[in-house]
């Protein structure tokens, strides 16, 4: 039987995560998620949004691990886990409209990274309402919002050059050219943010939470700081 991967992290950010998604995600009803990792976010985030078909998917050496959390789970509303990497030209069948990602982006190289907006905005052309929700820690103003995570991406450089806290101007300009606006800009504990964009011109789910920014360009709220870095999977 497969041991089930275990990351720590998940456990303490969940909570903050679906705050967000239970506004954002309200009127969604299926979700693909990039990068799941371990499968953990997928199985709270499934029992706990119970209107939501989730799809997990992650490359193929995750997969194991996130079956063996979902075959546990044996929730209603979790298919198996599809094999999907960012970086290919043709994404497979999925249908969706909502993504989720969490600590990817800056684990993913810059092309990657552009392959991922690219490919979620294929996914969501034409899907009303589509919603994409990407965790993790920012830069803002082409500076880290902490020592913690300038050490972190430091960390992540070491290990690889091609990784690192991505840029959310850097970002919000592949959302845009994929299709999708701004509506919030949340702040999350350990200087993380929860972004969400939302195709233009459909309603928007959910009302502004504190601590928000929104496309409209309002000050970024700081977050709640907690000592140490919360973004390990
Ligand atoms: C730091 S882990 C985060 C995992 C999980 N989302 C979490 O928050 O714990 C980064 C994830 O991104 C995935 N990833 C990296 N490159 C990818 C790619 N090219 N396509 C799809 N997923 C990728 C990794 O396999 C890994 O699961």
């Amino acid at each position: 039987m497969e041991t089930k991967p275990h990351a720590p992290a998940c456990e303490r950010n969940r909570d903050p995560i679906l705050g967000v998604l239970r506004a954002h995600f309200a009127d969604r009803r299926r979700v693909l998620e990039i990068g799941s990792g371990t499968g953990q976010h997928a199985v709270y985030f499934a029992a706990a949004m119970p209107w939501l078909e989730w799809q997990a998917s992650d490359v193929a050496g995750s997969l194991p691990g996130i079956r063996a959390w979902l075959d546990e789970a044996r929730l209603p509303n979790t298919p198996p886990p599809r094999e999907l990497d960012v970086r290919w030209t043709d994404w497979p069948g999925l249908a969706a409209d909502a993504v989720f990602t969490a600590n990817s982006l800056h684990i993913m190289g810059p092309d990657a990274v552009e392959d991922f907006f690219r490919g979620v905005g294929r996914l969501l052309a034409g899907v009303p309402g589509g919603t994409l929700v990407a965790y993790g820690p920012f830069n803002y103003d082409g500076r880290h919002t902490s020592d913690s995570n300038r050490d972190f991406d430091g960390w992540l450089k070491a290990r690889d050059p091609a990784s690192g806290i991505r840029d959310f101007e850097a970002v919000d300009a592949l959302a845009a050219r994929a299709g999708l606006r701004l509506l919030a800009d949340v702040a999350m504990p350990a200087n993380n943010r929860c972004l969400v964009w939302r195709r233009p011109g459909d309603p928007a789910a959910g009302g502004a939470d504190p601590g928000q920014r929104t496309a409209a360009g309002h000050a970024r709220q700081s977050g709640p700081h907690t000592p140490g870095a919360d973004h390990g999977s």
